[in-house]
C-alpha cells in the first residue's frame, strides 16, 4: 500500500508521520518512509536546488520538472522496489503537491502536471492522500523560522494551494482523505488510524 501524507506548510506533517509509522509496525507492518523532493542522493541535491538555492532563477514550469526529476528517481531506487517487497510505502508529499503547489499555487496547467506526473512516475501513485487542512493563520504561527523558497511565497499563494488540497479531495474523494489538523495531535492521529485500519489486510 502506497500512502502519502500531504498539506500545507505548518500542518504538522513530520509529527503525524513519524507516529503513524510507529502504529503501522506495530500493527506487524513494514514501512518503508520517503520525502519529496528527497530521499534518493538525486533527489537530494535537487531538494537543495529547489529549496535553498540563493540567486538561482527558476521558473514555474523549471521548478515543476524539477520536482518531477526527483520523484522519477524516488519511485524507481525506493518505492517500487519496496511495493514489490509488500512495504507500505509512507510518502511525505508526492504527486499531490505538485497539483497544488505548481498547479494550483502557481498557476501552471493542472490536466498537464497530471500528464507529467503520469510520465514521472509510470502510474505508481498513492493509493491514499491523507491531506492535513489548517488555515493560512494557524500554518504561519507552525512554521520554521527560516523559510524555504517556496515558503516565502506570498499569503495568496498559500491561500490558493490550501483551496487546492480541499478542491482536489472534493473531486477525487476516494483518493483524498481530508484530515482538519488544527485538532490536537492525537486527535489527527486517531482519525488517520481509523481510516487506514480497515484498509490494512
Ligand atoms: P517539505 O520538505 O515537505 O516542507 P515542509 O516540511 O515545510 O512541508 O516540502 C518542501 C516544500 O516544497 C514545500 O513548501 C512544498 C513544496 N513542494 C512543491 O511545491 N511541489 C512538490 O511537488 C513538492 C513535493 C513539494
Amino acid at each position: 500500500m502506497f500512502i502519502a501524507v500531504e498539506g500545507g506548510d505548518g500542518a504538522g506533517k513530520s509529527t503525524q508521520i513519524t507516529q503513524l509509522q510507529a502504529w503501522l509496525e506495530s500493527q506487524g507492518k513494514k514501512v518503508t518512509l520517503c520525502r519529496e523532493p528527497g530521499s534518493t542522493e538525486l533527489g537530494e541535491h535537487v531538494r537543495e536546488l529547489l529549496l535553498f538555492a540563493k540567486n538561482v532563477g527558476i521558473c514555474r514550469m523549471s521548478e515543476l520538472l524539477l520536482f518531477m526529476t526527483a520523484r522519477a528517481q524516488l519511485v524507481k531506487e525506493i518505492i517500487r522496489p519496496a511495493l514489490n517487497r509488500g512495504e507500505i510505502v509512507l510518502a511525505d508529499r508526492f504527486l499531490l503537491s505538485s497539483i497544488v503547489y505548481q498547479g494550483y499555487g502557481g498557476e501552471l496547467n493542472i490536466e498537464e502536471i497530471r500528464q507529467v506526473g503520469l510520465i514521472a512516475t509510470g502510474g505508481t501513485l498513492p493509493d491514499l492522500n491523507i491531506i492535513l487542512d489548517v488555515p493560512l493563520s494557524a500554518a504561519k504561527r507552525r512554521r520554521k523560522k527560516t523559510p524555504d523558497r517556496l515558503e516565502s511565497e506570498a499569503d495568496a499563494f498559500h491561500e490558493r494551494v490550501r483551496n487546492g488540497f480541499l478542491k482536489e479531495a472534493e473531486t477525487f474523494p476516494e483518493k483524498n482523505f481530508v484530515i482538519s489538523a488544527v485538532q490536537s495531535i492525537d486527535e489527527v492521529q486517531n482519525e488517520i488510524r481509523k481510516k487506514l485500519f480497515p484498509l490494512l489486510t
